[in-house]
């Protein structure tokens, strides 16, 4: 497969490859655009595979001091530079957990350029308090002992116990490639997810088909609460993946593969 590697005036940078219809990736927190790998490589025959690396991660790494405030509406409208540097007129937005949260701002702010979005491991509702007090000690944490020593704790508990035990070498792997983290950029991130408002009510109005991927042992963003949003939309696609926890690209890669393809192929039906 061949990517090209594309760049704002920001720096925010972003992958892309194949042909067809165009589909955005945002990848969430403690991960970089590539945790999408697997997905692109199958979908990119089919579609135009769009992914950025979100401002302060990873190639896009410079592009975080560029931002105009410290929210998800501005990664949001990050996100509509790279449509119009693209001239995308509409396309399908996929977001993994805090990038489904970013989904849901751009979701609000551009419905219009949207024909469809899905929420992978995602929620619509704002964070109760026991969510941020939780949040608040990995913030105190990322202080107290850096970016690196939170991750290797962090990282492995995205992962279904089974899968963690089977797969060991992928979680690592994973863990490797966020190493490089910045601690005042997930502290930052962080503090976006804290303040982000209650979207389910965008969910009830949206009037195009939502996908929603979950994991039963998803211990990020919780089986219950997934299925708690599911029935707002107007037309929703479903697809619970049984002993996932939080990153089933990876962890049951093929039927998130697949589910996307067949929601994004629906989506180019109509
Ligand atoms: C993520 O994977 O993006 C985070 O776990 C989301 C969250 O903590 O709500």
């Amino acid at each position: 497969m061949e990517q090209l590697i594309k760049c704002l005036p920001d720096h925010t940078s972003y992958r892309i490859s194949g042909n067809g219809k165009p589909v955005v990736f945002l990848h969430g927190f403690g991960e970089d655009g590539n945790i999408w790998q697997n997905q692109v490589n199958e979908l990119s025959k089919q579609f135009l595979c769009i992914v950025p690396d979100l401002p302060g991660i990873g190639i896009s790494e410079p592009a975080f001091s560029a931002l105009a405030d410290h929210s998800l509406e501005a990664m949001a409208a990050v996100i509509k530079k790279i449509a119009d540097q693209e001239v995308l007129q509409k396309f399908t937005l996929l977001g993994h957990s805090m990038g489904g949260y970013i989904t849901l701002a751009f979701a609000e702010k551009y419905p219009d350029l949207l024909n469809g979005f899905g929420l992978i491991h995602s929620s619509a509702f704002a964070d109760n308090e026991e969510k941020i007090s939780t949040r608040e000690r990995s913030i105190a944490f990322i202080r107290a002992n850096g970016a690196v020593k939170f991750l290797e704790q962090m990282i492995p508990g995205l992962y279904g116990e089974k899968f963690r035990a089977e797969h060991y070498n992928q979680v690592i792997e994973h863990l490797a490639s966020s190493l490089c983290f910045d601690a005042e950029v997930l502290i930052a991130f962080y503090e976006m997810m804290i303040r982000r408002p209650d979207r389910t009510k965008l969910l009830a109005g949206f009037q195009k088909p939502i996908l929603f991927i979950m994991g039963t042992e998803d211990k990020a963003v919780n089986l219950s609460d997934s299925l708690a949003q599911c029935h707002l939309p107007v037309e929703s696609h479903i697809e619970i993946l049984e002993s996932s926890g939080h990153m089933g690209m990876i962890e049951n890669s093929e039927r998130t593969t697949i589910a996307m393809k067949k929601f994004l192929m629906h989506l180019n039906e109509n």
